[in-house]
C-alpha cells in the first residue's frame, strides 16, 4: 500500500488524474514473477556485491524487466482520451497496451506520457511497460525500473495540452502583480470552439478570474490570459507563499481542468549577485543525487520531506538536481518548503563519459529532453535556473560550443523568464567564448578563479555550481591531524576533521575564503548535501594501478594485495562527500555549514567525540563549529583558553591532551554568552535506545543509539542490533551510514556504525506500532 503525503491539491496536475502505482506484476529477466507497488527500484532490493562496480554502488540495478497491470476502461472513458503518465522509468522504457506498441522514452530521468486511447477496449486492458536498463551507463547509482509515480489521466477529447499551462509574473510591485498565463490547448482528433476560464486562489480563497472564448480548441493552439493580483504576497525561501491558478477549458466534449501552483517572485542573476525580489540573496546550496539512501531511487515523499527539513535547519536554501531532471514532487516540496533550485538536464552530451550513458541518446533526444524538462517545470517558483549540463567534455572543444548555444536558445524560447547555466570544470574554457554560451557561468571547484572571472567579465553573473567536495566518515577520526593525512587504507574510512578533499577539491573553509573576498559570486552548491550510492572517492579505485598510491607504505600494502588477488578491491559502496551520511545522520560538517548559513541560530559543536581509551596523554585536537565569534574550551572543568574565530571559520585547539571525562565549549557572540556544547566520555556499550527521527504519513524513520549504562552515546560502537515489530507496520530498510557496509538494506538486523543505525518502518494500517531493538553485546 502506498499513501501519498502530498495532498493531491498541492500538486500541479490535470483533473482526471489518478494514481496508477499499486499492484503491478513485475518480471525481471531470469526471475520469477511477483507483485510490486510503485515507486519501485529493483536495484536496492538485493545484496551488495563487492565485485560489482563501486561507481554505481555495488548493487545490481541493470537488466531487463516487464511491469504489467490491467486498466478498467468504461464506455464513457472512451468518449475522451486516456493517458499513461510516467514521472520516470529507468531506463529505455517502452509501453504497450493490449500488445499494441505505443512508444516510450529512453532517458531514465525524464517524465513523459503516452496516449493509450487508440489501443483501449471497454473492460480490462493490459498495460505493459518494458524496461531495458543498460550496464555501464552511469557514474553513480541510477536505480532500476518504474522508480517514480505513474498516473492514469482521463480527459475529454478537447482541453488542455500536456503540461499545458505556463504562468509568469512579469510585473511585480507592492500594489499589484501582473500574471500572464499561456494555455496550450489540445484536441485529440478534434477541433471545436470553447471557453477558457482561469481562477486564481490564495489559501483556498478566490482572488480573481478571467474567462475567454476561443474559436478553435485544437492541438498546439495557445491562448494568453492576463490577470491582475492586488497586493501580492511574495514567494521567498523564508516565506514560500503559493497561489493556485485553476484553468478550465469547456467544450461540448466536457470540462478539462488544470491546476497550476505558482509563486510571485522575481529571480535575477546579476554580475554582482543573485537578486530575489530585488534583494541580494546568496544561494546556500547543495548538490543532490536522486537516491534516498536505503530506499534507493524509489521516490518517497516522506524520505524527501525528512531530507529537506534537515537541510533547512542547516540554513541551506538551494538545491542543484545533479545531474538530471528530478522527480516532479521534489520541486513541489521545494516550492512549499522554500528552496531555490537549479534544474539540470544531464551529465553528458555527445562525448561519452560511460559507454552506455546519455551520449547514446544525444542525437535524437537531447532537444526533446531539454524541452520536456522546461515544459514540466517552468511554473515552479523554486526553479530559478536551467542547467544545460555538467562538466561536459565539449567545453574543451570550440567546434562543439554550438551545442551549448543551441540549448540556451531552446531554454529561452520555451521559458523566456529564466536564465541558463552550465557547470564547468575546465578552467581554460572559462577564459574562452564557452562562458558566453550561458547566462550564468557555473564553476565547479574553482573558487580561486572567481575574482579574475569577475574582473574579466564584469557583465556576466557566475556561481559556484559545485564546491568543496570535502570527504569524511561520520564519527571517524585519524591522528595526528594533518592537512593531508585523512585516511587509513585499513578500514576505508576518511577522517571527519573536514580538512580533506580529493586533489581537485577543497575543504569548505577554502571555498569560503574566496567567497568572502569576492561577494559578486551568486552562491555555491556543495558537493554534496547527502551521501549517495556510488562514487566512493577516495576508495573508488578498483584497479591494478599502483601509481594511485603515493605513500610508500600504502603502496607496498596495495602491491601485496594485488599479488594476492590479482587486483585491489575496495569494499566501499557509497560516497564520503555528504554533509549528512547515507542513513540521514549529520556528520560534523553539518554544523560547520550551519554556523555559516544559519548565523542567527545559537549553536556550538565540538569534534571529535571524547571516548579514546588508550589515547590518554596524547595530543587530540579539538575543533569547534559555532555561529558565535569566540569560544572557551574546558576539559574536566579546566579552561583551555578563549579563542577568536578571527578570519577563519572554525575555532581550533590543536594541542589539547586527551584525558577522559567531560569536554565543554562555551561560545560567545559580541562578548555575550551565545551557545554551549558538552561531550562526555562513554563507557562500554550497554543497551540501545530508539528515537523517532521523523514521522511521515506513510513511513517512520527511527534512529537507534548505542549507549553505556549511564545513557551516554558510545561513539564507536559497532554492536549488532536486531529490530522486530508488532502492529500494523513493516520494517522496510535498515542502514548505518557506513560507506563500506555490504549488507543489503532489507535486513532487520544491522551492525551499528559509530554508535548509530537507522530503521525505516512503513505503516500498513491504523493503530499502534511497537518497534523493538535488541542489542548483542560485542
Ligand atoms: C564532479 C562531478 C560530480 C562528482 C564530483 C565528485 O567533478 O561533477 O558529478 O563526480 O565531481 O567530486
Amino acid at each position: 500500500m502506498s499513501v501519498l503525503v502530498l495532498a493531491p491539491s498541492l500538486m500541479a496536475q490535470p483533473s482526471g488524474r489518478v494514481s496508477f502505482n499499486d499492484g503491478w506484476e513485475f518480471v525481471k529477466e531470469g526471475e520469477a514473477s511477483r507483485m510490486v507497488d510503485l515507486p519501485h527500484d529493483w536495484g536496492v532490493e538485493g545484496e551488495f556485491d563487492i565485485s560489482y562496480p563501486s561507481a554505481s554502488g555495488k548493487l545490481a540495478w541493470w537488466g531487463k524487466a516487464v511491469y504489467r497491470k490491467d486498466l478498467e476502461v468504461s464506455e464513457a472513458d472512451l468518449q475522451g482520451s486516456v493517458y499513461l503518465e510516467v514521472d520516470g522509468a529507468m531506463a529505455f522504457a517502452s509501453v504497450s497496451c493490449n500488445n499494441q506498441d505505443l512508444g516510450g522514452w529512453p532517458y531514465g530521468y525524464a517524465s513523459w506520457r503516452v496516449n493509450l486511447t487508440p489501443a483501449l477496449n471497454v473492460g480490462a486492458n493490459t498495460i505493459e511497460v518494458k524496461i531495458d536498463n543498460k550496464e555501464d551507463s552511469s557514474r553513480w547509482y541510477p536505480g532500476g525500473g518504474l522508480y517514480r509515480n505513474v498516473w492514469i489521466t482521463r480527459s475529454p477529447k478537447a482541453g488542455i495540452g500536456h503540461w499545458g499551462t505556463f504562468l509568469t509574473t512579469p510585473e511585480i510591485s507592492p500594489e499589484r502583480a501582473r500574471v500572464v498565463l499561456i494555455t496550450t490547448l489540445r484536441g485529440d482528433d478534434s477541433v471545436c470552439p470553447g471557453t477558457v476560464k482561469t481562477t486564481i486562489f490564495r489559501k483556498g480563497r478566490e482572488v480573481t478570474s478571467a474567462k475567454t472564448s476561443v474559436d478553435t480548441v485544437a492541438d498546439g493552439h495557445t491562448l494568453v490570459q492576463e490577470l491582475i493580483l492586488d497586493h501580492p504576497v511574495l514567494w521567498t525561501p523564508d516565506s514560500p507563499q503559493l497561489y493556485e491558478a485553476v484553468t478550465t477549458v469547456s467544450t461540448h466534449y466536457g470540462e478539462d481542468t488544470y491546476r497550476t501552483y505558482f509563486g510571485i517572485r522575481e529571480a535575477v542573476f546579476t554580475p554582482d549577485g543573485f537578486l530575489l525580489n530585488g534583494e541580494k540573496t546568496f544561494l546556500k546550496g547543495v548538490c543532490l543525487h536522486h537516491d534516498a539512501g536505503a530506499l534507493g531511487a524509489a521516490w518517497s515523499d516522506d524520505a524527501w520531506i525528512r531530507r529537506l527539513k534537515m537541510l533547512k535547519r542547516m540554513g541551506c536554501n538551494a538545491i542543484r538536481t545533479s545531474h538530471n531532471p528530478p522527480a516532479p514532487e521534489l520541486l513541489d516540496l521545494c516550492d512549499r518548503m522554500g528552496f531555490l533550485v537549479i534544474d539540470e538536464l544531464s551529465d553528458t552530451w555527445s562525448i561519452p563519459k560511460k559507454p552506455n550513458g546519455y551520449a547514446v541518446l544525444f542525437d535524437e533526444w537531447i532537444w526533446k529532453d531539454m524541452e520536456a524538462l522546461i515544459r514540466r517545470d517552468r511554473n515552479h517558483p523554486s526553479v530559478v535556473l536551467w542547467s544545460i549540463g555538467n562538466e561536459v567534455p565539449e567545453q574543451g572543444y570550440a567546434d562543439k560550443w554550438f551545442i551549448a548555444d543551441s540549448l540556451t536558445a531552446l531554454c529561452h524560447r520555451v521559458d523566456p523568464s529564466r536564465q541558463t547555466t552550465v557547470a564547468s570544470d575546465n578552467l581554460w574554457s572559462s577564459t574562452q567564448p564557452w562562458h558566453e554560451t550561458v547566462d550564468v557561468y557555473g564553476f565547479n571547484y574553482k573558487p580561486h578563479a572567481y575574482a579574475e572571472f569577475h574582473a574579466a567579465n564584469p557583465d556576466q553573473p557566475y556561481i559556484g555550481s559545485e564546491t568543496a567536495s570535502c570527504v569524511s566518515t561520520r564519527g571517524f577520526y585519524v591522528f595526528p591531524v594533518s592537512e593531508d593525512k585523512a585516511d587509513g587504507r585499513d578500514n576505508y574510512q576518511v577522517s571527519s576533521y573536514d580538512l580533506y578533499a580529493p586533489h581537485w577539491a577543497s575543504s569548505p573553509d577554502y571555498e569560503w575564503g574566496f567567497e568572502d573576498a569576492e561577494p559578486s559570486v551568486c552562491g555555491e552548491f556543495v558537493w554534496t548535501g547527502y551521501d549517495y550510492l556510488g562514487e566512493p572517492t577516495p576508495y573508488n579505485k578498483d584497479l591494478t594501478e599502483l601509481s594511485n598510491f603515493h605513500d610508500p607504505a600504502e603502496r607496498a600494502r596495495a602491491a601485496e594485495q594485488l599479488r594476492e588477488n590479482g587486483r585491489i578491491v575496495c569494499p566501499s559502496r557509497s560516497s564520503y562527500f555528504g554533509i549528512i551520511d547515507l542513513a540521514g545522520f549529520p556528520k560534523d560538517r553539518y554544523y560547520l555549514y550551519q554556523a555559516r548559513w544559519n548565523p542567527s541560530l545559537r549553536m556550538a559543536h565540538i569534534l571529535p567525540h571524547w571516548t579514546w581509551p588508550g589515547r590518554e596523554g596524547q595530543v587530540t585536537p579539538v575543533h569547534v563549529y559555532t555561529s558565535g565569534d569566540s569560544a572557551e574550551l574546558f576539559i574536566n572543568g579546566k579552561s583551555q583558553g578563549i579563542k577568536q574565530k578571527g578570519d577563519g571559520y572554525r575555532i581550533r585547539w590543536d594541542d589539547v591532551t586527551y584525558e577522559p571525562g567531560v569536554i565543554k565549549v562555551v561560545a560567545y557572540k559580541n562578548g555575550r554568552k551565545w551557545a554551549t556544547d558538552v561531550v562526555r566520555t562513554a563507557g562500554a556499550p550497554r543497551r540501545v535506545v530508539l528515537r523517532k527521527d521523523y514521522v511521515g504519513n506513510d513511513l517512520i524513520f527511527y534512529k537507534a543509539v548505542v549507549v553505556d549504562r549511564r545513557g551516554t552515546p558510545v561513539p564507536s560502537a559497532g554492536n549488532l542490533i536486531h529490530f522486530s515489530i508488532k502492529g500494523p507496520g513493516e520494517i522496510i530498510a535498515t542502514d548505518s551510514g557506513d560507506p563500506t557496509a555490504l549488507q543489503g538494506f532489507k535486513h532487520p538486523d544491522i551492525k551499528a556504525f559509530n554508535g548509530l543505525s537507522s530503521v525505516i518502518v512503513r505503516r500498513t494500517g491504523r493503530g499502534w506500532i511497537r518497534l523493538k531493538a535488541a542489542m548483542e553485546p560485542r
